[in-house]
């Protein structure tokens, strides 16, 4: 959800009347502004080496809680305040109970050479080769 998010523009707003400073620059009124979520959560600052998938990057451990905390409000994978993506806690639990699950009943690989693709049309759309999930058999019950 870093890496490849779903949304793949700017998360649009208009500067209300008299104006904004943003980033100590006066922006007028009226003027479309916005974050770019795939900046945001590629920037090395806030992601050190960005391009890596590190899951283990998220876990608070006690010498990167200021880190923690400024990934955490770079995270824009739902959107944010007033415009939150309407489905996110909806998302969330099926992503904590599908992954899992498939993880569990299935051994996956991917078919092919194909490049993955991702293309931004406002939403990012991806073309991979195939992933073929294969059931693995059980053991025990159940
Ligand atoms: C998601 O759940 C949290 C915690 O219950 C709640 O504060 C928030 O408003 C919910 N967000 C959405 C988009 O439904």
């Amino acid at each position: 959800m870093r890496l490849y998010l779903s949304v793949g523009l700017l998360l649009e707003r208009h500067v209300p009347a008299g104006g904004a400073v943003i980033c100590g620059k006066h922006i007028p009124e009226g003027t479309i502004v916005g974050v770019n979520p795939w900046v945001t959560q590629h920037d090395p600052e806030v992601f050190p080496n960005p391009e890596v998938f590190e899951p283990e990057r998220w876990l608070a451990t006690g010498k990167n809680k200021e880190q923690l905390a400024m990934m955490e409000r770079s995270f824009f994978s739902f959107g944010a305040g007033s415009r939150v993506c309407i489905g996110k806690n909806i998302s969330l639990i099926e992503i904590r109970k599908i992954i899992p699950q498939l993880l569990r009943d299935f051994d996956m690989s991917i078919e092919g050479d194909k490049e993955w693709i991702v293309k931004n049309v406002w939403f990012t759309q991806q073309q991979m080769p195939l992933c073929v999930l294969k059931r693995r058999k059980r053991h025990g019950t159940g």
